[in-house]
């Protein structure tokens, strides 16, 4: 099981508040059969810059690494950045250095309101000038804000791969509309979007039984593989 979406660095965001809790955090997705973990810490432009915060992102993994020394059960992890919407995204300089492992895909958080034609003029212009590909950062959270609109099915109908959080298929409300979402292919991708240790933690060992219980072992394997490709691992 790969998990696509955490906020496992230190000190980086409002996820891992030590370099204690980060290998807290790592060690239980061990337990839950998580193999590999993406991080991705939050990126808001207001107050931030690329360049700020890699030098703080490369600050943090310092302080990772050297509380993971000596500890076993941990996951493969690999960096990435969850970057938050903004106008003037697809011009801005240096935006694929926060590119997942650094591939041509990018995690890209939505705005929490109903999308205008600058959003979608954005997406594209993200896609086909700068060459990079979005994933939705956790799609279902989106949902509620673009009602009564085809604002999801016209983002999905671009060249962007969805991402999914384990906890939509946890919960009894939101399971049916999750399984289906990954039985028919909408969301290819599944994080935990793991902040801490207790009140937003792993997710995904039971998001995989669920799965595996009610789709069956194949869709798992499809999800393996689309992730493996995405961080450009084999
Ligand atoms: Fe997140």
């Amino acid at each position: 099981m790969i998990d696509m979406h955490s906020h496992i660095l230190p000190n980086m965001d409002d996820g891992s508040k030590s370099p204690e809790m980060s290998v807290e955090m790592l060690k239980e997705s061990s337990a839950q059969g998580v193999t590999t973990v993406l991080s991705t810490s939050h990126f808001y432009i207001k107050g931030d810059s690329v360049h700020s915060f890699l030098e703080r992102r490369a600050h943090a993994i310092d302080k990772l690494e050297k509380a993971l020394e000596g500890q076993e059960n941990i996951p493969d992890i690999y960096y990435g950045a969850e970057v938050y919407y903004f106008n003037g995204i697809s011009d801005y300089e240096g935006i694929e250095r926060l590119s997942i492992n650094n591939t041509k895909y990018i995690l890209l958080e939505m705005p929490f309101n109903k999308w205008n034609s600058r959003v979608f003029q954005e997406v594209e212009n993200i896609i086909y000038n700068r060459k990079l590909i979005p994933v939705i950062a956790h799609l279902e959270r989106f949902t509620g804000f673009q009602k009564g609109t085809d604002n999801i099915e016209r983002l999905l109908s671009m060249r962007v791969v969805a991402q999914m959080n384990g906890e939509h298929l946890l919960s009894m409300f939101t399971k049916g509309k999750a399984l289906k979402w990954l039985s028919d292919g909408t969301v290819k991708l599944l994080g935990s979007d793991m902040h801490n240790t207790d009140s937003r933690p792993q997710t995904l060992g039971r998001a995989a039984e669920i799965i595996s219980k009610k789709l069956g072992a194949r869709v798992l394997d499809d999800i393996e593989k689309r992730s493996k490709e995405i961080l450009g691992i084999d």
